[in-house]
Parts: C-alpha cells; sequence; structure tokens
C-alpha cells in the first residue's frame, strides 16, 4: 500500500519521541493503520544535537514553511510550539497547500483555531489536536467520537502535569515550589515558557478547546478566567491537608443558565474524591454525558512519549483518511457559535 509520507517540524521533547516512535512501531504501525508511515523530512533548528535517533534518511529544513509544503509529505506535524510565528504560519501554508496537518499546540489553537479550521475545511484537509490536550490521554477522540451521542453538561479536571507534579511533591515531599518547578522542567513536563504552566494558561488553552468539542461553541480564551498556582505555598496545602482537602489546578467549563461558563483556578477537593487521588505528572478530564453519565479519563498528561502516543494516534486517522470537522462544529455552520455567544454575554 502507498506509504504515508510524515514531515515533522520540531525536534524537542515530544518530536524526537515521535520519530523515534515511528522508526521503532513501524510493522506495527503499517498493520493496524494498513499502510506504512514513514517520517521522510525534519527541520529543526539545531542540525547537529545528538537526540539519539538516525536521521540520515530524512530531507532536512531549516524554514518549517519550506517543509510545510514540500511536495515530499502528505502531512505535516507542527511541534515548535507558540502561539504566534513559525508554529502559525507553518500550520496555515500546509493547509493552504492542501496538507494534512496534526498538531500538539493548544495555544496556536486556542488563538486561531477558528481561522485554522476554516482553511482546513475550505481546503478538504484536516486538522488534528489530539496532543494538545492532557498529553496522552484520547480526550479529544473521546469527546468528538465515543461520547457523539451525548449532550454534554459540563467538563472539568486537571490537565496542566507540571501544576499537578508541583503540587503533589509540595505536599508528599515538602518541597519548594521552585525546586519542584526545575524538575517539572528537567523531565520535559513544562513548556517552553513554564510561566504558561504556572500561572494557568496552559490549561485555559487546553480547557478552551475542550469547551469548542463540548458545546459546539467558538473558541473563546479570553472567556476564561484563569489563576495559576504561583501563589499557592507549604502553608495553603497543610491548611487545607487539615481539613481533609488537596489542593489541585483544575479547568471547568460548564452550561448555566446565562451561558457557558470556563474557569482555570487552584480548587481544594476533598481528599476522598477521585480527582484528589490524581498524583504527579497524571491529568484527568471527567465529562458529565446526559446519555452516559460521568466519563472519567486519568494518564500521563505531559512527556515526551505520551504526547508522541496522541500525535500517532491522529497520524493513524490520516493514514486510513479519517476526516472529521476540524473544530467542535464545521466552521462553515456558525449558528450553533453565534447562539452559543449571544447566550453568553
Ligand atoms: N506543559 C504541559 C503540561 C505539557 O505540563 O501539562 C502538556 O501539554
Amino acid at each position: 500500500a502507498t506509504e504515508l509520507h510524515v514531515g515533522v517540524a520540531g525536534l524537542g521533547t515530544v518530536g524526537a519521541s515521535l520519530v523515534g516512535l515511528l522508526d521503532k512501531k513501524a510493522n506495527a504501525l503499517a498493520a493496524r493503520c494498513g499502510r506504512p508511515l514513514r517520517t521522510v523530512a525534519v527541520c529543526a533548528r539545531d542540525r547537529t544535537r545528538d537526540r539519539g535517533l538516525d536521521l540520515s534518511g530524512c530531507e532536512w529544513f531549516d524554514d518549517p514553511c519550506a517543509l510545510a509544503v514540500s511536495p515530499s509529505i502528505d502531512v505535516f506535524v507542527e511541534l515548535i510550539g507558540g502561539d504566534e510565528g513559525a508554529a502559525h504560519d507553518s500550520v496555515r501554508a500546509a493547509l493552504e497547500a492542501g496538507k494534512h496537518v496534526v498538531t500538539a499546540n493548544k495555544a496556536l489553537l486556542a488563538r486561531h483555531g477558528v481561522e485554522l479550521a476554516a482553511i482546513a475545511e475550505k481546503n478538504g484537509v484536516s486538522l488534528n489536536f489530539e496532543a494538545a490536550v492532557a498529553g496522552g490521554i484520547p480526550i479529544v477522540k473521546t469527546m468528538r467520537e465515543a461520547l457523539a451521542g451525548n449532550d454534554v453538561a459540563r467538563v472539568y479536571g486537571i490537565m496542566n502535569g507540571t501544576c499537578n507534579y508541583i503540587l503533589t511533591r509540595m505536599e508528599q515531599e515538602g518541597l519548594g515550589f521552585a525546586e519542584c518547578l526545575a524538575d517539572a522542567q528537567r523531565l520535559g513536563y513544562a513548556e517552553a515558557d513554564p510561566t504558561f504552566d504556572i500561572e494557568g494558561f496552559d490549561t485555559a488553552h487546553k480547557l478552551a478547546i475542550l469547551t469548542s468539542l463540548a458545546f459546539g461553541c467558538e473558541i473563546d480564551m479570553d472567556a476564561i478566567y484563569v489563576e495559576g498556582i504561583t501563589s499557592i505555598s507549604k502553608a495553603d496545602i497543610e491548611a487545607a491537608s487539615e481539613l481533609g482537602y488537596r489542593i489541585k489546578l483544575l479547568g471547568v467549563a460548564l452550561r448555566t443558565d446565562s451561558g457557558i461558563e470556563q474557569r482555570v483556578h487552584p480548587t481544594m477537593v476533598p481528599r476522598a474524591s477521585a480527582i484528589a487521588r490524581i498524583d504527579g505528572v497524571l491529568n484527568a478530564v471527567a465529562v458529565d454525558g446526559d446519555t452516559v453519565g460521568e466519563v472519567v479519563l486519568v494518564g500521563p498528561g505531559a512527556g515526551g512519549n505520551a504526547t508522541a502516543s496522541a500525535v500517532i494516534a491522529d497520524l493513524a486517522d490520516v493514514a486510513r483518511g479519517q476526516m472529521r470537522p476540524a473544530l467542535g462544529a464545521p466552521v462553515g455552520e456558525l449558528t450553533p457559535y453565534r447562539a452559543a455567544r449571544m447566550r453568553r454575554h
């Protein structure tokens, strides 16, 4: 069968894991997808760094936009990060050139998702982002596919591995905030700019995407109340503990009488609750569906292999020719979006 030719822009923690896994699991993936997946081209700033990969068979690009439109690729994987500049330009260029796109970039989607979805729809290609929300947890597919028979009343959870790792270690080992953050960075959990993690914006980016999927509304970062964990001290954690609570950074979106409410903030959760028992880099996302009831997914929310696992799931969809609306609903049908916005304001 015809090979799917993959171009990967960005060889950081996730990109390097992805390229290694596509090679290591080539036979199994070909069997699961009905055709081989092969990395034919990569783009990264530093060509000389040892990433433990054999890239001799790959074409090298210095400019992600050149890779994005290269005739040698069928699908463009964007793992550069950032909501402007190279990531935005290259994803737009790939979609305009008729390439499918797979991205882990929640900041980009939270800011430009609607614009990019419209370009994807116009060009008949897919924009895939399983890896952008809660790392390795398959929450995007779950919401789009497995929960299609549900009207969602609420979606909430722990969506940032770095913050959960910091809060867990501060509580369990009595360590200081800065030390825990440094470890999260060393382990490859944190964003390139970790203020996005600890100030709650990474959770907000993910929540914005989930809200669009859950309620079929337009992504709207500005509608989210955001508060991070930088002001949480050991004393706060101890005080919560004495009262029988743990402190977790939660993202919450729910339907209310006055519209859709979205917020991110540290929350005291009862120690006996399921969400209180999510430790370390794990994330947990709960969805209340009217047909099924509450579904909770738990798994690694950050890290190279966990995030690459979600990227591969999207590549498998592309290989199998599966297409979906680019965001929560087809962009051409703006009526439900407008209705949702009007209720909110
Ligand atoms: N920095 C993010 C986190 C990575 O810690 O959850 C996954 O999006």
